[in-house]
């Protein structure tokens, strides 16, 4: 099975995912900028299932056959932009929201191409953007046995990409992937984020998104 590398993987968003990835048998890399942060953070990771979890750099992890985007958005691009080599000719996931806290509110930011999958698409015009895990909350996905049964909605210009992401998605404990379209869905998606978190800070929950009406 291929390896999956993640940068700013050792978050509580990075680790979420990785932890499900390596539940359903794949080999993760925890990128970061500091090797043996996230070697501790990896050995704290206890993944149900053939896969692994090591902590690497985050060039480390750009090396993987498929890497997720999972730093804060306000360094999202200069850390792809670094690693544009490495990127070239993959799938990059961006699973970033550029958002900002007000008051009990988070609100959406809007960058200057719309998105934050647009700013790293532009920033990487040899990879293939797919956006996935926006709406997710991390300490569900952490926890294995939190219950999580949530769809995960995924976009992108490329639809053996976004199908490729989708099939991924669904094979992980608690998730179905859903994918919904194009780039053009990027900003909404991304923005819904702050609507998620808001529910969560004023009811005091981990909700997350599940689509009624879907067949399969
Ligand atoms: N938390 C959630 O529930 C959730 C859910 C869905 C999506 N997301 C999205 O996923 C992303 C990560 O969320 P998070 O909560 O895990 O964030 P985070 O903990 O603030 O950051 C994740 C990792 O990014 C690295 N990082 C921090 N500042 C950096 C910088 N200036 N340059 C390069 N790397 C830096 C750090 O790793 P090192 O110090 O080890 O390098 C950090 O552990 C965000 O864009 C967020 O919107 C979060």
């Amino acid at each position: 099975m291929e390896t999956v590398g993640i940068l700013g993987g050792t978050g509580p968003a990075g680790r979420g995912v990785a932890i499900r990835l390596a539940s359903c048998g794949y080999d993760v890399v925890l990128g970061s900028r500091d090797a043996a942060r996230a070697s501790d953070i990896a050995k704290g990771i206890a993944p149900r299932g053939d896969g692994t979890v090591r902590g690497a750099t985050n060039e480390d992890a750009a090396q993987c056959g498929l890497v997720v985007v999972a730093t804060p958005w306000d360094s999202a691009v200069a850390t792809v932009s670094a690693l544009r080599a490495h990127l070239s000719g993959k799938t990059v996931i961006s699973m970033v929201n550029a958002l900002s806290r007000e008051g009990r509110e988070l609100v959406p930011l809007y960058p200057a191409r719309g998105s934050m999958a647009a700013q790293i698409a532009f920033a990487l015009p040899d990879s293939t953007i797919v956006g996935a895990f926006h709406h997710l909350p991390a300490a569900q996905m952490e926890d294995l046995d939190s219950g999580l049964d949530a769809d995960v909605v995924i976009f992108s210009d490329n639809d053996p990409a976004r199908q490729r992401v989708g099939e991924l998605v669904s094979q992980m404990p608690g998730l179905k992937g859903v994918v919904a379209g194009s780039m053009s869905l990027a900003s909404p998606i991304e923005a819904f984020t702050a609507v998620c978190i808001s529910i969560n800070i004023r009811h005091k929950a981990h909700s997350y998104v599940k689509l009624a009406g879907l067949s399969h």
